[in-house]
């Protein structure tokens, strides 16, 4: 069971907490002057990039905020588009299908875009979304190569300087026992941080999109169903999902590692290029390691944990647990409750306040750019069972040749 999708369909079929959205509806009240693209007392236009699970899943919340139209829709292929369409309403002629839908999406008439598309598209959308005057929420993980990273960044920039707001959706960040927890960390609360822990551990995924991929192998559009199961689309699987417990080490930390020295591989995955199994030991300013370990396969434990030992206490978050601090000076926390959707309902309600009251700062951006590239360390150790740098990652670069040939432009 994989905890992003198996979550996801659990959190469907629970109705979202209405206090969350009617707290959202007092930006309506601002000014006419703070808004920018959008009349006052009107709903912001949006246009989803990726109508796929998390698409359609993001765009019911999108919806259900209320300060949101849904007007326009971008999706590789055609056939994804119909139901999203009939769903959230999307005039016929705003749909976009093919590689360059997103380019068309972008050039008409919508105040931002909802980019939930593979990750190998992420940071040219955003870029091109940006580039046309649209406000960006983007899903993790921003990209997938040290290329795409450092346009994110400037993407990120670009936006402040025209006054546009992007967001990076993660959960966790937008927690109050999350922010609590890394806020008591930083200030002491468990003494001096020597060592910690990260782990993403769940079952297979893609099971459906492999039998796919393995009964027709050659077939592009079959890889790029099955992209979750592609180093080059995804990211693997330590950059497109592991980031989640990677992020919170990098926010405790309030650093980005100096070096990793990893391994890993895949004995149970048959499908696709993607490993299903990473360990690493990252090593973080002042010598603090940090072991981290994953795995997408078999059965019997899933989890989301980032935990650090300090001197003094213990911090200790689970995505789908508890968050709490033990030792000499502990917090209680508590037990996360909905956060897969409650977390990014309260970036949807952020994202809105900021495009209304022009917070442009995008102090997302940073630090999502930080946690991807601590993951691209991992994975480059770990592809080469040996420790890589920091300073060498980036003063090599690495640029992914996505291999689109045979897709429809
Ligand atoms: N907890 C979280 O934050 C969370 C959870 C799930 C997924 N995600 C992220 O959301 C994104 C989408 O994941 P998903 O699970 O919905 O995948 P998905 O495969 O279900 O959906 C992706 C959609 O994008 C479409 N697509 C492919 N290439 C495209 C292109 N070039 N332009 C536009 N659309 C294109 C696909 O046809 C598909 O409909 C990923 O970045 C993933 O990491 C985040």
């Amino acid at each position: 069971m994989e905890p992003e999708k198996s979550s996801q369909t659990r959190q469907q079929t629970k109705l979202l907490d209405r206090r969350l959205f009617l707290g959202t509806s007092a930006p309506f009240l601002l000014d006419a002057a703070t808004v920018r693209g959008s009349q006052a007392n009107s709903r912001i236009t949006l246009g989803m990039i990726g109508c796929g699970g998390r698409g359609t899943w993001i765009a019911d919340l999108f919806q259900k905020h209320g300060g949101y139209q849904i007007v326009a829709a971008a999706d590789y292929f055609p056939e994804r588009l119909g139901p999203f369409s009939e769903k959230f309403q999307v005039p016929k002629d705003r749909l976009h299908s093919g590689l360059s839908g997103y380019q068309q999406l972008v050039a008409g008439k919508v105040d931002a875009v909802a980019i939930e598309s593979p990750p190998y598209f992420h940071p040219t959308q955003a870029e091109a979304a940006v580039a046309a005057g649209k406000h960006v929420f983007l899903a993790k993980p921003v990209s997938v190569d040290l290329d795409g990273c450092q346009r994110v960044l400037q993407a990120g920039k670009n936006a402040t300087e025209k006054k546009l707001c992007f967001r990076v959706d993660f959960q966790t960040r937008m927690d109050p026992m999350y922010q609590e927890a890394v806020k008591r960390s930083q200030v002491g609360d468990i003494g001096r941080i020597v060592c910690g822990e990260a782990t993403y551990s769940c079952g297979p995924t893609w099971d459906r999109q492999a039998e796919f991929l393995l009964a027709d192998p050659g077939n592009p559009e079959a890889r790029l169903r099955a992209w979750g199961l592609d180093q080059i689309l995804s990211g693997d699987v330590i950059t497109e999902q592991n980031i989640h417990a990677l992020d919170v080490a990098c926010w405790i930390l309030d650093a980005e590692p100096v070096s990793a020295t990893g391994t890993g591989g895949r004995k149970a995955r048959k499908a696709g290029t993607c490993w299903d199994h990473f360990s690493v030991i990252y090593r973080f300013p002042g010598d603090l390691l940090v072991t981290f370990c994953s795995k997408q396969l078999g059965q019997g434990w899933d989890d989301i944990c980032c935990r650090m030992y300090g001197t003094d206490g213990t911090v200790d978050t689970h995505y789908f647990g508890e968050v709490s601090i033990r030792g000499k000076m502990p917090y209680k926390g508590g037990r996360m409750e909905n956060l897969f959707q409650r977390g990014a309902a309260e970036n949807i309600a952020a994202f809105h306040q900021d495009v209304l009251q022009g917070q442009c700062a995008n102090s997302t951006v940073a630090p999502s750019v930080r946690s991807n590239r601590t993951t691209i360390l991992g994975r480059q150790a770990a592809y080469r069972h040996s420790t890589v740098t920091w300073e060498e990652m980036m003063s090599r670069g690495e640029t992914f040749d996505p291999r689109l040939e045979g897709l429809k432009a």
